[in-house]
């Protein structure tokens, strides 16, 4: 049958369906429909493919190969493509794009006609040489290739087309370069299009960094770890790095670059701050414009410079306005009395934009004029007191004492603020001149100091008193240095009498004595000085000794007194302090026990919902850890909110830990990022070897993840179905008391767990086995098991008690019934627990009685166990304590487990006697449906030849009829179990067979 001309016609249609191209993520290595030459393809035998090239619209060759020998027997027709270069691919993509002939559209072709062709590769470093003969023996084959769609004949009338389009994986493909062949064994077939290509990460910018074009690793799981290079004017934060997958999608970007000073944010790069802004900090921050009194003139500016006049402190911020000094101090004023000069001003008008003014205060002495008539001013007397002091005052007024009398004094009061030093311009002062000759007087009024007498440590000291003093004398003044000291310190005293007796000197030593008076009208001058000495040290000692000790007793007595009393105070106030807190902290665990409180003595879980803020639960239980520390290794699984990576932790100065890493993906909302995050503060409460242990959280950079540690075997229901039957039933008793183990320590913790499976139980190398997924206990949205409830709540039917689904009681003794069902899973190698029913028929059955029947091989024990886990009334149900020492027993007592379930008739609440089985289903088609075809023969020949007749088999019998391996004799028996399950639930709902 020649078939070019029925192609032919075909090919117009092909034209707009061959126009699109490869994704970002593909690198194409060939594509037949942009190849504008030959396609030098070669055809074995030369008459067998043919090859058609047509030209589309703009005149661009579009390549087809068709075969259709339909009619005739034996074909064997080869096409093979050219050497097509490797590059860097690691894996290798074919996309064929073709149409078949559905072989029934052809008459007088049945037995001949076929409707697949077989796909092939063959590896070389180089071309082969032209006149390499062809020997398909040493091509490797890749796939039969079948359509989705065939065409008919009256699709061929009708004009329309089926294109089909394939993908395969070849390779490995190691060798320089490889060649495709196709071969037709008698299909009608028309190759339309070949594309080959490889994936790769295509070059991106993430988090201000650049990551290159990454082909992925060989090995599908594996991810390549790409560090990626901070973008022009960016600097690295943390080392910013992506995963490269297998299907070219980058994974996992962790660290960051931040845009440098001058320069922020734009569009992924880093761009200059524009004139009349600045960014003084490296940082993902905006440029921030100049503040008031500076201004930046050029592209990325770092900083604003102060206009004219205005300035910056050394200690102000780049981000403060300029300022400057202020101006003067105003409406000072003096005030005069007795004793005292009072001077008060003003604050200046303009403080300078600044709050830290302060003022000083000047003095000078002008003492009546030189000959000239001019005044004489000189620095005021050293000894003159301000109070509190001249220099760096913070409030508006100053007093002044020890003042001569009858004297001008000047004083200039000038403000000043932080900038006032950068400032050499004149000083603002304000002035103000007061004449002390009201206040005090003159000329000294003692003369003569005489030394009455003198022992070790006192002098007695006495003067004449002047006869007509100028105004009345108030008292005296008597002022002390000892001579060596140079008046480096003095002391004063006073008396109202012409004598004193001046105490606490140290023996033989001279001390110089001055007197002044005070009279109403303010202190006289000073006599002159008076040296005397004190008596010399006493040989006396034991005496003096004893005052000395006493004294110093008593001072060092009171010291103690003060010392302890301060201690006293302070200890008193630190308790007070810790009081207060352990109050608080006592006060949020009483209000969290007395909602909690399940039994005594033990720690209580503390919900995080009950905090107010949720990441104050996350920053209490769980640790931060520095995003360096986590090396990431392969993609495992695709949680709701991201990612699960397997990789280790490696903390400085700690062994290497291997662990998993739950990502938050990017473009998350607050409440995803709480939800994810409510996990980790529930398992960082929980502390035992049967519960998965929280490493820590990262949630101060991005992306916020959880890291656990890493259990080898993964989760527990898909490790038993790819382990079926290659346990002991202690291996498996010892996996299910380590879930007990677990959920005792969760009971007793008070934590419900709402979600208890074997697909949230993780198993390690060992075969320990851990509860895990704790996030979900409340929303339950990550478990594809939960269905929505007429009540509206998620839950996974088949693992939940019928109180809990009912009205959502949900409680210890719920999880216990879960626990039974994972008993049964378990047992049976990770079956689904009411195979298919429905989770309608599951809640039916359950309310009406029916409770699963135990798993082929299960001990009688445990599935007593498991039934018990199952009654209807939640409280007479085992406790998890009950169940872990009930599994003890057994394992110190392995002959109880010797009696099993073998015959499915046997189970303890199997429902009334089934009728016969529906024969509308051959033993033939059942097989096949639990793909189990190569034992149809077996059936048969055990005279087993209706569903009616197999429904009493026991495992003796399926063993019997040749049934040798124990994972398909569990697959047989369990599923003649789920027919007669779902047949007594049509029973009972009344439907006739
Ligand atoms: N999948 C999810 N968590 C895991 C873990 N901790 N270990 C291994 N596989 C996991």
């Amino acid at each position: 049958m020649s078939t070019a001309g029925k192609y032919c016609v075909l090919l117009f249609l092909l034209k707009s369906i061959l126009s699109d191209s490869a994704t970002s993520n593909q690198v194409v290595l060939l594509d037949t429909t942009a190849v504008l030459g030959e396609l030098d393809w070669k055809t074995y035998p030369v008459n067998g493919w043919d090859a058609i090239t047509e030209m589309d619209e703009q005149n661009r060759p579009i390549h087809t190969f068709q075969v259709c020998h339909v009619m005739e027997p034996n074909q064997n027709n080869w096409l093979r493509s050219g050497w097509i270069q490797r590059q860097a691919a690691q894996r290798v993509y074919v996309e064929m794009r073709f149409t078949l002939r559905d072989c029934n559209s052809i008459p007088w072709v049945s037995g001949t006609c076929k409707e697949t062709f077989n796909l092939f590769y063959l590896q070389t470093n180089e071309p082969l040489p032209a006149a390499t003969r062809f020997r398909p023996s040493d091509y490797s084959k890749v796939d039969t290739i079948a359509a989705d769609e065939s065409f008919t004949q009256t699709d061929l009338g009708d004009r329309v087309l089926r294109l089909n389009t394939e993908v395969r994986e070849v390779g490995p493909v190691t060798q320089n370069g490889f060649y495709l062949a196709f071969q037709d064994v008698g299909a009608c077939i028309a190759l339309v299009s070949v594309k080959v290509f490889y994936k790769r990460c295509p070059s991106t910018l993430r988090n201000l960094a650049s990551f290159p074009d990454t082909v992925p690793h060989m090995d599908s799981s594996s991810l390549v770890e790409v560090r990626g290079a901070c973008v022009e004017n960016a600097e690295e934060r943390d080392t910013p790095k992506l995963y490269c997958g297998a299907d070219g999608d980058w994974l996992v970007p962790l660290g960051h670059c931040i845009c440098s000073i001058g320069h922020e944010e734009m569009d992924g790069f880093c761009g200059a701050c524009n004139p009349g802004f600045f960014k003084a900090i490296a940082g993902n921050t905006k440029c921030s414009k100049c503040p008031l009194h500076s201004s930046s003139h050029d592209q990325a500016g770092t900083l604003c410079h102060c206009d004219k006049g205005f300035y910056r402190a050394l200690k102000d911020p780049t981000t403060m306005a300029c300022t400057r000094p202020p101006s003067a101090p105003r409406n000072l004023v003096s005030l005069i009395n007795d004793t005292a000069l009072f001077l008060r001003w003003m604050p200046p008008s303009d403080l300078g934009g600044r709050k830290d003014i302060t003022y000083n205060v000047l003095c000078q002495r002008c003492d009546g004029s030189d000959g000239d008539g001019m005044t004489q001013c000189e620095a005021c007397e050293p000894d003159l007191r301000f109070i509190p002091r001249a220099l760096g005052l913070t409030g508006t007024s100053v007093a002044i004492l020890d003042f001569a009398s009858h004297t001008n004094y000047t004083f200039h009061v000038e403000a000043m603020n932080g900038v006032s030093g950068l400032v050499l311009s004149a000083r603002l002062l304000t002035n103000v001149t007061v004449n002390t000759q009201q206040a005090g007087s003159g000329p000294a009024l003692v003369g003569i100091i005489n030394k009455d007498w003198s022992t070790q440590d006192s002098i007695a000291l006495s003067w004449s008193e002047m006869e007509q003093p100028p105004s009345e004398i108030v008292e005296y003044e008597v002022k002390y240095y000892e001579k060596e000291q140079e008046q480096l310190s003095y002391s004063s005293t006073r008396t109202k009498s012409t004598s004193v007796v001046v105490t606490g000197l140290r023996p033989s030593t001279v001390y110089v004595f001055h007197v002044r008076a005070r009279t109403a009208a303010g202190y006289t001058a000073y006599s002159s000085n008076f040296e005397f000495e004190t008596a010399a040290d006493d040989p006396d000692i034991a005496d003096q000794g004893q005052v000395l000790v006493m004294v110093t007793a008593s001072v060092g007595g009171f010291s103690l007194l003060v010392i302890l009393t301060l201690f006293l105070l302070i200890t008193g106030r630190c308790q007070g302090y810790i009081k207060a807190r352990m109050k608080s902290e006592e006060k949020r665990r009483t209000r969290l026990h007395s909602e909690h409180v399940p039994f005594s003595g033990i720690k209580t879980y503390v919900d995080p919902d009950t905090y107010e803020d949720p990441t104050q639960a996350v920053e209490e239980f769980a640790k931060e850890i520095v995003p360096s520390y986590i090396c990431i290794e392969r993609v495992i699984g695709a949680g709701e909110f991201g990612e699960v990576c397997s990789g280790y932790l490696r903390i400085p100065g700690r062994m290497d830990i291997s662990v998993a890493i739950k990502t938050l993906k990017g473009g998350y909302m607050d409440q995803h990022r709480r939800d994810f995050l409510r996990e980790a503060s529930i398992m960082g409460q929980f502390n035992n070897p049967n519960i998965i242990r929280l490493e820590g959280v990262v949630t101060n950079s991005r992306p916020v993840m959880i890291v656990v540690e890493y259990m080898e075997n993964g989760a527990l229901d898909s490790f038993l179905r790819t382990r079926d039957g290659q346990f002991t039933v202690l291996q498996l008793v010892g996996m299910l008391r380590g879930i007990a183990v677990g959920m005792t320590y969760l009971s007793d913790m008070g934590y419900v767990h709402r979600d208890l499976a074997a697909r949230n139980i993780l198993v390690d190398e060992n075969l320990v086995c851990k509860v895990s997924d704790f996030g979900m206990s409340r929303v339950l949205e990550d478990d594809s098991e939960a269905a929505y409830t007429t009540t509206g709540g998620k839950i996974p039917i088949r693992w939940t008690a019928p109180e809990a689904i009912a009205y959502g009681k949900f409680s210890s003794a719920s999880d216990i019934w879960s626990y039974g069902i994972v008993m049964w899973e378990v047992m049976s190698y990770g079956e689904r627990p009411y195979w298919e029913m429905s989770n309608q028929d599951v809640i039916l059955s359950i309310d009406e009685g029916y409770r699963l029947p135990a798993p082929m091989g299960c001990p009688v024990t445990l599935h007593q166990l498991m039934l018990h886990c199952w009654q209807k009334e939640w409280s007479q149900r085992p406790r998890f304590n009950e169940v872990l020492s009930f599994l003890d027993k057994l394992t110190i007592n392995p002959s109880s487990l010797l009696t099993l379930v073998n015959d499915v008739q046997s189970y303890s609440h199997s429902p009334e006697e089934l009728p016969d089985y529906p024969l509308f289903i051959s033993i033939g088609d059942w097989l096949d449906s639990i793909k189990m075809s190569q034992y149809k023969n077996n059936f048969l020949a055990g005279g087993y030849t209706t569903l009616d007749s197999i429904s009493t088999m026991s495992i003796e019998d399926i063993r019997r009829i040749g049934v040798c391996l124990i994972g398909h004799q569990r697959r047989i028996i369990s599923s003649i179990q789920s027919l007669r399950l779902q047949l007594h639930h049509i029973q009972q709902s009344g439907f006739q067979v």
